[in-house]
């Protein structure tokens, strides 16, 4: 009997050492956390695109998390600053991902702004890439013979359309160039304050540029 009591306060001990250093803990350091001034909430098309961008898989390839200068090159790649915990207040679930076989996808808003671009990239990346290897995305569009008014007709490069078709960009499309074109972290936040400074953590500012 006296070793079952040993061996249940045990287990006991172990499950609240973990929860506090894997849920308590983390949830204190980030609970204050604030949204950077230059950080805008996602609209309702954004937020859409976003839902489109889980459902096929895009996190698997690409992540959301550009590193430290002294972490790696992801600067001189043009992915953008390192990302602060504030960046990601309006993330939920957060999509940082773990693999990179894509560029990080943090700031392509900023580095690829068209949506001409984007559409025809999501419909045949090797159009744009030769030897890309990220999937195409044809359920996203619909090809055919003419367009009807108000649809959104892509300007693909020569030879990428099928012949005497037109390609146009169904709602979820353009929902994910939306969420795309959104993805701009590229205002200025300041490192982060030590606790009980009277500045809030991470704020955007002028000064900081
Ligand atoms: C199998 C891995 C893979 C998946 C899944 C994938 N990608 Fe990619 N992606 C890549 C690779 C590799 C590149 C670089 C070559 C290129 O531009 O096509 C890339 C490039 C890109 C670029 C251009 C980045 C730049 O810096 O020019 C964008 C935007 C992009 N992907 C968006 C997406 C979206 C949105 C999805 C989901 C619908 C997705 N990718 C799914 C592998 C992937």
């Amino acid at each position: 009997m006296e070793n079952e009591v040993k061996l249940a306060a045990g287990a006991m001990v172990a499950l609240a050492v973990a929860t506090a250093a894997l849920v308590v803990l983390p949830y204190v350091q980030v609970r204050d956390i604030q949204a950077p001034e230059g950080l805008k909430p996602y609209s309702s098309a954004e937020l859409r695109g976003r839902e489109v961008y889980i459902a096929n898989g895009c996190v698997y390839c690409h992540t959301q998390q550009p590193r430290d200068r002294n972490l790696g090159p992801d600067a001189e790649r043009g992915w953008g600053r390192a990302s602060v915990p504030g960046d990601y207040v309006y993330d939920k679930p957060h999509l940082l991902g773990s693999m990179r076989t894509g560029p990080d996808l943090f700031n392509i808003g900023a580095r690829q702004p068209s949506q001409d671009w984007h559409l025809g990239h999501l419909y045949q990346p090797r159009a744009y890439v030769p030897g890309s290897i990220m999937p195409s995305y044809p359920y996203l569009f619909e090809t055919k013979p003419e367009a009807e008014p108000g649809e959104a007709v892509l300007k693909l490069p020569p030879g990428a359309a099928p012949p005497g078709q037109v390609v146009v960009a169904r709602p979820e499309a353009l929902d994910l160039v939306r969420y795309l074109q959104g993805l701009d972290h590229t205002y200025p936040v300041l490192p982060p304050q030590p606790r009980g400074a009277t500045a809030p953590a991470g704020p955007a500012s002028a000064a900081a540029s």
